[in-house]
Protein backbone atom coordinates (compact mmCIF):
# COMPACT_ATOMS: atom_id res chain seq x y z
CA UNK A 1 0.00 0.00 0.00
CA UNK A 2 1.92 3.01 -1.17
CA UNK A 3 1.21 6.87 0.20
CA UNK A 4 -1.27 8.49 -1.44
CA UNK A 5 0.07 11.51 -0.17
CA UNK A 6 3.77 10.78 -1.67
CA UNK A 7 5.77 13.97 -3.03
CA UNK A 8 3.98 16.75 -0.92
CA UNK A 9 5.45 19.55 0.63
CA UNK A 10 4.10 20.49 3.85
CA UNK A 11 3.59 22.71 6.94
CA UNK A 12 3.36 20.57 10.06
CA UNK A 13 2.06 23.55 12.24
CA UNK A 14 2.40 23.92 16.31
CA UNK A 15 3.29 20.60 17.49
CA UNK A 16 5.59 20.70 20.35
CA UNK A 17 8.57 19.05 18.58
CA UNK A 18 10.99 16.71 20.67
CA UNK A 19 14.37 16.64 18.93
CA UNK A 20 16.86 15.16 22.03
CA UNK A 21 19.87 15.36 19.86
CA UNK A 22 19.52 18.72 19.46
CA UNK A 23 18.17 19.79 22.89
CA UNK A 24 14.56 20.73 20.98
CA UNK A 25 11.58 20.58 22.83
CA UNK A 26 9.48 23.31 22.14
CA UNK A 27 5.91 24.47 20.34
CA UNK A 28 7.58 24.73 16.30
CA UNK A 29 6.49 24.84 13.10
CA UNK A 30 8.37 22.42 10.39
CA UNK A 31 8.46 22.90 6.36
CA UNK A 32 8.84 19.61 4.56
CA UNK A 33 10.39 19.74 0.76
CA UNK A 34 11.81 17.63 -1.40
CA UNK A 35 11.43 14.65 1.01
CA UNK A 36 13.75 16.36 3.69
CA UNK A 37 13.42 18.96 6.37
CA UNK A 38 13.33 22.28 5.01
CA UNK A 39 13.24 24.55 7.90
CA UNK A 40 12.15 24.13 11.64
CA UNK A 41 11.16 27.32 13.64
CA UNK A 42 8.60 29.73 15.02
CA UNK A 43 5.48 31.27 12.99
CA UNK A 44 7.15 29.17 9.58
CA UNK A 45 4.02 30.03 7.85
CA UNK A 46 3.65 33.71 7.69
CA UNK A 47 7.24 33.83 5.96
CA UNK A 48 6.99 30.44 4.04
CA UNK A 49 3.40 29.09 3.61
CA UNK A 50 2.80 29.48 -0.10
CA UNK A 51 2.58 25.85 -1.82
CA UNK A 52 2.75 23.77 1.17
CA UNK A 53 0.32 21.63 2.46
CA UNK A 54 -0.64 22.47 5.97
CA UNK A 55 -1.15 20.44 8.98
CA UNK A 56 -2.47 21.66 12.03
CA UNK A 57 -0.99 19.38 14.93
CA UNK A 58 -1.64 21.65 17.78
CA UNK A 59 -1.26 19.70 20.73
CA UNK A 60 0.65 16.51 19.56
CA UNK A 61 4.17 15.66 19.19
CA UNK A 62 6.72 15.21 16.77
CA UNK A 63 9.87 13.82 17.04
CA UNK A 64 12.20 11.62 14.87
CA UNK A 65 10.98 8.85 13.45
CA UNK A 66 11.11 6.19 15.69
CA UNK A 67 13.42 3.24 15.07
CA UNK A 68 12.83 -0.59 16.24
CA UNK A 69 16.39 -2.35 16.26
CA UNK A 70 14.73 -6.01 16.44
CA UNK A 71 11.73 -7.23 14.50
CA UNK A 72 11.70 -10.49 12.99
CA UNK A 73 9.61 -9.79 9.74
CA UNK A 74 8.86 -13.87 8.26
CA UNK A 75 9.75 -13.08 4.77
CA UNK A 76 11.40 -15.35 3.37
CA UNK A 77 10.06 -18.61 4.20
CA UNK A 78 7.45 -17.87 6.74
CA UNK A 79 5.29 -15.51 4.80
CA UNK A 80 2.00 -17.24 6.39
CA UNK A 81 3.06 -15.23 9.70
CA UNK A 82 4.58 -11.94 8.21
CA UNK A 83 5.90 -10.35 5.17
CA UNK A 84 8.26 -7.53 4.68
CA UNK A 85 5.22 -5.72 2.99
CA UNK A 86 2.72 -6.91 6.28
CA UNK A 87 5.50 -5.95 9.01
CA UNK A 88 6.18 -2.73 7.13
CA UNK A 89 2.82 -1.82 7.16
CA UNK A 90 2.44 -2.62 11.00
CA UNK A 91 5.74 -0.61 12.04
CA UNK A 92 4.61 2.32 10.28
CA UNK A 93 1.50 2.35 11.95
CA UNK A 94 2.78 2.15 15.39
CA UNK A 95 4.94 4.79 14.27
CA UNK A 96 8.58 3.64 13.16
CA UNK A 97 9.86 4.80 9.92
CA UNK A 98 12.63 2.00 10.15
CA UNK A 99 13.12 -1.48 11.46
CA UNK A 100 16.55 -3.93 11.79
CA UNK A 101 14.91 -7.47 10.80
CA UNK A 102 16.47 -10.62 12.43
CA UNK A 103 17.88 -13.24 10.19
CA UNK A 104 15.80 -16.31 10.96
CA UNK A 105 14.50 -16.86 8.02
CA UNK A 106 14.27 -19.49 5.78
CA UNK A 107 16.70 -19.50 4.31
CA UNK A 108 18.52 -18.01 7.02
CA UNK A 109 19.83 -14.49 6.15
CA UNK A 110 23.77 -15.93 6.03
CA UNK A 111 24.43 -14.52 2.63
CA UNK A 112 24.05 -11.60 -0.12
CA UNK A 113 21.40 -13.25 -1.73
CA UNK A 114 18.81 -12.80 0.85
CA UNK A 115 20.03 -10.36 2.24
CA UNK A 116 19.26 -8.81 -1.18
CA UNK A 117 16.19 -10.03 -1.18
CA UNK A 118 14.82 -8.47 1.56
CA UNK A 119 16.09 -5.35 0.88
CA UNK A 120 14.35 -5.53 -2.61
CA UNK A 121 10.83 -6.38 -1.05
CA UNK A 122 11.65 -3.60 1.89
CA UNK A 123 11.90 -1.05 -1.35
CA UNK A 124 8.82 -2.33 -3.16
CA UNK A 125 6.74 -2.10 0.15
CA UNK A 126 8.80 1.51 0.24
CA UNK A 127 6.46 2.14 4.00
CA UNK A 128 10.19 1.62 6.71
CA UNK A 129 13.47 1.39 5.97
CA UNK A 130 14.63 -2.30 6.39
CA UNK A 131 17.93 -2.78 7.50
CA UNK A 132 19.08 -6.33 7.37
CA UNK A 133 20.97 -7.87 10.41
CA UNK A 134 22.48 -11.09 9.16
CA UNK A 135 23.78 -14.36 10.99
CA UNK A 136 26.79 -14.71 12.58
CA UNK A 137 26.79 -18.36 11.86
CA UNK A 138 25.69 -20.10 9.45
CA UNK A 139 22.10 -21.38 9.17
CA UNK A 140 22.53 -19.96 12.71
CA UNK A 141 24.15 -23.35 13.70
CA UNK A 142 26.59 -22.07 15.76
CA UNK A 143 29.53 -23.56 13.77
CA UNK A 144 30.98 -21.80 10.84
CA UNK A 145 31.08 -18.00 10.71
CA UNK A 146 29.08 -16.28 7.44
CA UNK A 147 30.80 -14.43 5.32
CA UNK A 148 30.39 -10.90 7.01
CA UNK A 149 32.32 -8.81 4.45
CA UNK A 150 29.94 -9.63 2.15
CA UNK A 151 26.92 -9.51 4.17
CA UNK A 152 27.87 -5.93 4.92
CA UNK A 153 28.65 -4.86 1.09
CA UNK A 154 25.39 -6.41 0.46
CA UNK A 155 23.73 -4.21 3.05
CA UNK A 156 23.53 -5.76 6.51
CA UNK A 157 24.29 -3.34 9.58
CA UNK A 158 24.35 -6.08 12.02
CA UNK A 159 25.17 -9.73 12.85
CA UNK A 160 23.26 -12.24 15.15
CA UNK A 161 22.04 -15.23 15.42
CA UNK A 162 18.90 -14.19 17.33
CA UNK A 163 16.60 -16.86 18.28
CA UNK A 164 19.45 -18.95 19.26
CA UNK A 165 22.78 -17.99 21.32
CA UNK A 166 26.39 -18.95 19.58
CA UNK A 167 27.02 -21.78 21.93
CA UNK A 168 30.52 -21.87 21.22
CA UNK A 169 32.56 -19.22 23.03
CA UNK A 170 35.63 -19.58 20.34
CA UNK A 171 33.45 -18.99 17.77
CA UNK A 172 32.03 -15.97 19.18
CA UNK A 173 35.06 -14.36 20.17
CA UNK A 174 36.22 -14.62 16.32
CA UNK A 175 32.58 -13.44 15.32
CA UNK A 176 33.24 -10.00 17.97
CA UNK A 177 37.14 -9.96 16.57
CA UNK A 178 35.59 -10.06 12.76
CA UNK A 179 32.72 -7.83 12.79
CA UNK A 180 34.57 -5.09 15.07
CA UNK A 181 37.42 -4.79 12.43
CA UNK A 182 34.33 -4.16 9.95
CA UNK A 183 32.48 -1.51 12.48
CA UNK A 184 29.53 -4.16 12.78
CA UNK A 185 27.85 -4.77 16.20
CA UNK A 186 27.38 -8.34 17.12
CA UNK A 187 24.07 -8.36 18.36
CA UNK A 188 23.62 -11.49 20.80
CA UNK A 189 20.47 -13.46 21.60
CA UNK A 190 22.06 -14.64 25.09
CA UNK A 191 21.13 -18.15 26.26
CA UNK A 192 22.88 -21.39 27.37
CA UNK A 193 21.09 -24.21 26.35
CA UNK A 194 22.17 -26.77 28.52
CA UNK A 195 20.10 -24.26 31.52
CA UNK A 196 17.22 -23.02 29.13
CA UNK A 197 16.76 -26.91 27.88
CA UNK A 198 13.17 -28.20 28.24
CA UNK A 199 12.12 -25.08 29.83
CA UNK A 200 8.78 -23.19 28.67
CA UNK A 201 8.39 -20.60 30.78
CA UNK A 202 10.43 -18.71 33.80
CA UNK A 203 11.39 -20.80 36.75
CA UNK A 204 9.53 -19.36 39.67
CA UNK A 205 6.39 -20.11 41.48
CA UNK A 206 4.21 -19.94 38.52
CA UNK A 207 5.83 -22.52 36.84
CA UNK A 208 5.64 -24.74 39.88
CA UNK A 209 1.82 -24.31 40.00
CA UNK A 210 1.28 -24.44 36.26
CA UNK A 211 3.29 -27.56 36.31
CA UNK A 212 5.55 -26.31 33.77
CA UNK A 213 9.11 -27.19 33.25
CA UNK A 214 11.18 -23.30 33.99
CA UNK A 215 14.01 -21.67 32.42
CA UNK A 216 15.79 -20.08 35.25
CA UNK A 217 17.30 -16.43 34.71
CA UNK A 218 20.56 -18.05 35.05
CA UNK A 219 20.19 -19.46 31.60
CA UNK A 220 20.17 -15.36 30.23
CA UNK A 221 23.16 -14.23 32.73
CA UNK A 222 25.41 -16.76 32.08
CA UNK A 223 25.90 -15.84 28.78
CA UNK A 224 25.33 -12.04 29.47
CA UNK A 225 28.71 -12.68 31.60
CA UNK A 226 30.57 -14.68 28.75
CA UNK A 227 29.63 -12.19 26.17
CA UNK A 228 30.60 -9.40 28.48
CA UNK A 229 34.08 -11.46 29.45
CA UNK A 230 34.76 -11.61 25.45
CA UNK A 231 33.84 -7.77 24.45
CA UNK A 232 36.34 -6.52 26.95
CA UNK A 233 38.93 -9.47 25.89
CA UNK A 234 38.69 -8.14 22.30
CA UNK A 235 37.50 -4.41 22.63
CA UNK A 236 35.33 -5.27 20.21
CA UNK A 237 31.27 -3.87 20.44
CA UNK A 238 28.32 -5.89 21.28
CA UNK A 239 24.82 -5.45 22.01
CA UNK A 240 22.80 -7.65 24.07
CA UNK A 241 19.23 -8.29 23.17
CA UNK A 242 16.08 -8.32 25.13
CA UNK A 243 17.19 -8.08 28.34
CA UNK A 244 14.83 -10.03 30.53
CA UNK A 245 16.52 -10.30 34.38
CA UNK A 246 17.78 -8.32 37.20
CA UNK A 247 20.84 -10.61 37.04
CA UNK A 248 21.62 -9.33 33.31
CA UNK A 249 21.13 -5.75 34.22
CA UNK A 250 23.47 -5.59 36.93
CA UNK A 251 26.31 -7.17 34.61
CA UNK A 252 26.05 -5.03 32.18
CA UNK A 253 25.97 -1.94 34.44
CA UNK A 254 29.22 -3.38 35.85
CA UNK A 255 31.09 -3.97 32.46
CA UNK A 256 29.64 -0.24 30.96
CA UNK A 257 31.29 1.15 34.73
CA UNK A 258 34.48 -1.08 33.43
CA UNK A 259 34.23 0.93 30.24
CA UNK A 260 33.41 -2.64 27.99
CA UNK A 261 31.99 -1.42 24.68
CA UNK A 262 28.27 -2.74 24.83
CA UNK A 263 24.63 -1.74 24.42
CA UNK A 264 21.89 -3.36 25.62
CA UNK A 265 18.09 -3.39 24.82
CA UNK A 266 15.60 -4.60 26.43
CA UNK A 267 11.59 -4.90 24.97
CA UNK A 268 8.21 -3.57 26.37
CA UNK A 269 7.11 -6.87 27.54
CA UNK A 270 9.67 -6.67 30.08
CA UNK A 271 9.21 -4.11 32.02
CA UNK A 272 5.30 -4.50 31.69
CA UNK A 273 4.55 -8.03 32.31
CA UNK A 274 5.36 -10.84 34.58
CA UNK A 275 5.23 -14.87 34.49
CA UNK A 276 1.70 -14.25 36.15
CA UNK A 277 0.44 -13.71 32.95
CA UNK A 278 0.94 -17.36 31.66
CA UNK A 279 -1.60 -18.80 34.68
CA UNK A 280 -4.03 -19.04 32.38
CA UNK A 281 -1.59 -21.12 29.88
CA UNK A 282 -1.81 -18.38 27.49
CA UNK A 283 0.46 -19.14 24.59
CA UNK A 284 0.55 -15.28 23.63
CA UNK A 285 2.56 -14.44 26.49
CA UNK A 286 5.18 -16.93 26.17
CA UNK A 287 8.29 -15.65 25.02
CA UNK A 288 11.81 -16.25 24.85
CA UNK A 289 13.44 -15.05 27.06
CA UNK A 290 10.84 -15.56 29.20
CA UNK A 291 8.71 -13.02 31.24
CA UNK A 292 10.45 -13.30 34.95
CA UNK A 293 8.80 -11.52 38.35
CA UNK A 294 8.17 -8.36 39.63
CA UNK A 295 12.14 -7.37 40.71
CA UNK A 296 12.69 -8.16 37.23
CA UNK A 297 10.30 -5.82 35.60
CA UNK A 298 11.99 -3.14 38.54
CA UNK A 299 15.61 -3.89 37.48
CA UNK A 300 14.58 -3.50 33.73
CA UNK A 301 12.97 -0.12 34.48
CA UNK A 302 15.77 0.92 36.72
CA UNK A 303 18.55 0.05 33.87
CA UNK A 304 16.67 2.23 31.65
CA UNK A 305 16.41 5.24 33.78
CA UNK A 306 20.16 4.87 34.90
CA UNK A 307 20.78 4.21 31.19
CA UNK A 308 21.73 0.63 31.61
CA UNK A 309 19.91 -0.23 29.07
CA UNK A 310 20.09 2.17 25.55
CA UNK A 311 17.12 1.13 23.57
CA UNK A 312 13.93 -0.24 23.38
CA UNK A 313 13.43 -2.96 20.83
CA UNK A 314 9.91 -4.65 20.48
CA UNK A 315 11.47 -8.35 19.60
CA UNK A 316 8.28 -8.37 17.02
CA UNK A 317 7.65 -11.93 16.65
CA UNK A 318 4.92 -12.90 14.95
CA UNK A 319 3.19 -16.33 14.86
CA UNK A 320 0.21 -17.66 13.19
CA UNK A 321 -2.51 -19.44 15.07
CA UNK A 322 -1.39 -22.65 14.48
CA UNK A 323 1.75 -22.43 15.78
CA UNK A 324 0.78 -21.02 19.01
CA UNK A 325 -2.68 -22.72 19.86
CA UNK A 326 -0.79 -26.51 20.53
CA UNK A 327 0.06 -27.41 23.80
CA UNK A 328 2.08 -24.88 26.02
CA UNK A 329 5.64 -26.67 25.58
CA UNK A 330 5.12 -26.92 21.91
CA UNK A 331 3.69 -23.69 21.03
CA UNK A 332 6.12 -21.12 19.25
CA UNK A 333 8.36 -18.66 21.67
CA UNK A 334 7.11 -14.58 20.32
CA UNK A 335 5.06 -12.14 20.67
CA UNK A 336 3.66 -9.30 17.92
CA UNK A 337 4.79 -5.78 19.31
CA UNK A 338 5.38 -3.49 16.50
CA UNK A 339 2.29 -1.41 16.79
CA UNK A 340 2.21 -1.46 20.80
CA UNK A 341 5.89 -0.52 21.89
CA UNK A 342 5.08 2.97 22.15
CA UNK A 343 2.22 3.18 23.98
CA UNK A 344 3.45 0.30 26.51
CA UNK A 345 6.88 2.79 26.60
CA UNK A 346 5.10 5.89 27.03
CA UNK A 347 4.28 3.81 30.30
CA UNK A 348 7.96 4.89 31.40
CA UNK A 349 7.26 8.64 31.05
CA UNK A 350 4.06 8.63 32.66
CA UNK A 351 5.19 6.73 35.91
CA UNK A 352 8.71 8.99 35.65
CA UNK A 353 10.82 6.71 34.81
CA UNK A 354 12.01 8.37 31.58
CA UNK A 355 11.35 12.17 30.59
CA UNK A 356 10.06 12.33 27.18
CA UNK A 357 12.95 13.51 25.24
CA UNK A 358 14.41 10.32 27.40
CA UNK A 359 12.45 8.05 25.90
CA UNK A 360 12.27 9.62 22.26
CA UNK A 361 15.83 9.24 22.50
CA UNK A 362 16.29 5.05 23.48
CA UNK A 363 13.64 4.43 20.68
CA UNK A 364 15.08 6.90 17.69
CA UNK A 365 18.69 8.27 17.80
CA UNK A 366 20.12 5.40 19.89
CA UNK A 367 19.27 2.22 17.85
CA UNK A 368 20.19 4.15 14.85
CA UNK A 369 24.07 5.43 16.73
CA UNK A 370 24.30 1.34 17.20
CA UNK A 371 23.29 0.01 13.93
CA UNK A 372 25.49 3.15 12.24
CA UNK A 373 22.56 3.95 9.97
CA UNK A 374 20.55 7.42 8.81
CA UNK A 375 17.89 8.75 11.35
CA UNK A 376 17.39 10.18 14.59
CA UNK A 377 17.41 13.86 13.96
CA UNK A 378 14.64 16.44 12.64
CA UNK A 379 18.09 18.77 11.48
CA UNK A 380 17.01 20.73 8.52
CA UNK A 381 18.50 18.56 5.37
CA UNK A 382 17.79 15.58 6.93
CA UNK A 383 15.18 13.44 5.30
CA UNK A 384 11.87 13.88 6.89
CA UNK A 385 11.65 10.62 8.67
CA UNK A 386 9.27 11.67 11.68
CA UNK A 387 6.33 10.49 13.79
CA UNK A 388 3.64 12.53 15.70
CA UNK A 389 2.26 11.20 18.86
CA UNK A 390 -1.05 12.25 20.16
CA UNK A 391 -0.38 11.52 24.22
CA UNK A 392 -3.38 11.49 24.93
CA UNK A 393 -4.98 9.14 22.37
CA UNK A 394 -6.89 6.32 24.36
CA UNK A 395 -7.57 3.17 22.34
CA UNK A 396 -8.02 -0.72 22.83
CA UNK A 397 -5.36 -3.33 21.40
CA UNK A 398 -8.33 -4.92 19.10
CA UNK A 399 -7.31 -7.59 16.42
CA UNK A 400 -9.08 -5.71 13.79
CA UNK A 401 -6.97 -3.02 14.45
CA UNK A 402 -3.80 -4.61 14.32
CA UNK A 403 -1.81 -4.28 10.57
CA UNK A 404 1.03 -7.50 11.32
CA UNK A 405 -0.72 -10.89 9.76
CA UNK A 406 -0.19 -12.19 13.30
CA UNK A 407 -2.15 -11.41 15.94
CA UNK A 408 0.13 -13.17 18.77
CA UNK A 409 -0.02 -10.58 21.29
CA UNK A 410 -1.27 -11.22 25.14
CA UNK A 411 -2.02 -6.97 25.13
CA UNK A 412 -5.42 -7.85 23.54
CA UNK A 413 -8.29 -6.01 25.40
CA UNK A 414 -5.69 -3.97 26.66
CA UNK A 415 -6.40 -0.15 27.14
CA UNK A 416 -3.56 2.15 26.09
CA UNK A 417 -2.89 6.12 25.59
CA UNK A 418 -0.31 7.46 23.84
CA UNK A 419 -0.36 6.78 19.76
CA UNK A 420 1.10 7.59 16.41
CA UNK A 421 -1.22 9.33 14.70
CA UNK A 422 1.12 10.01 11.31
CA UNK A 423 4.28 8.56 10.72
CA UNK A 424 6.40 10.18 7.21
CA UNK A 425 9.12 8.83 5.73
CA UNK A 426 11.25 11.09 3.08
CA UNK A 427 8.54 13.51 3.27
CA UNK A 428 5.26 10.66 2.31
CA UNK A 429 3.07 9.73 5.19
CA UNK A 430 3.19 6.09 5.58
CA UNK A 431 0.82 6.18 8.06
CA UNK A 432 -2.59 8.73 9.33
CA UNK A 433 -5.08 8.52 11.52
CA UNK A 434 -5.30 12.22 10.93
CA UNK A 435 -5.13 13.29 8.01
CA UNK A 436 -8.72 14.00 7.62
CA UNK A 437 -9.27 16.00 11.17
CA UNK A 438 -6.39 17.94 11.19
CA UNK A 439 -5.37 18.81 7.04
CA UNK A 440 -6.56 22.64 5.82
CA UNK A 441 -6.08 22.48 1.63
CA UNK A 442 -6.34 26.31 2.27
CA UNK A 443 -2.95 28.59 2.22
CA UNK A 444 -2.05 29.88 5.75
O1 LIG B 1 10.35 -15.28 21.62
C1 LIG B 1 11.15 -15.25 20.72
N1 LIG B 1 10.74 -15.30 19.43
N2 LIG B 1 12.44 -15.14 21.01
C2 LIG B 1 13.40 -15.25 20.06
O2 LIG B 1 14.56 -15.14 20.39
C3 LIG B 1 13.03 -15.51 18.66
C4 LIG B 1 11.66 -15.07 18.37
C5 LIG B 1 11.11 -15.60 17.08
O3 LIG B 1 11.81 -15.58 16.07
O4 LIG B 1 9.95 -15.99 17.08
ZN1 LIG C 1 14.21 -11.71 18.43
Amino acid sequence: MKSAVAGQNWLLRGARVVDPGRGLDDRLDIIVEGGRIAGIGRDLGKKRGKGLRIMELGGLVITPGLVDMHVHFREPGYEYKETIATGSAAAAAGGFTAVACMPNTNPVNDNRSVTEFILRKAGEADLVHVYPIAAITLGSQGNTLAEFWDLKEAGAVALSDDGKPVMDGAIMRRALEYAHSLGMPVVSHCEDLSLSAGGAMHEGLAATELGLPGIPGIAEEVMVARDLLLAEYTGAVLHICHVSSAGSVRLIRDAKSRGVKVTAETAPHYFTLTADCLRGYDVNAKVNPPLREQRDIEAVREGLRDGTIDVIASDHAPHAVTDKEVEFEYAASGMIGLETSLALSLRLVTDGFLSLPELVTRMSARPVAILGVPGGSLAPGAPADLTVIDLERRWTVSPEGIRSRSRNTPFLGWHLTGKAVLTMKGGAVTHSDLLRDHERPDQP
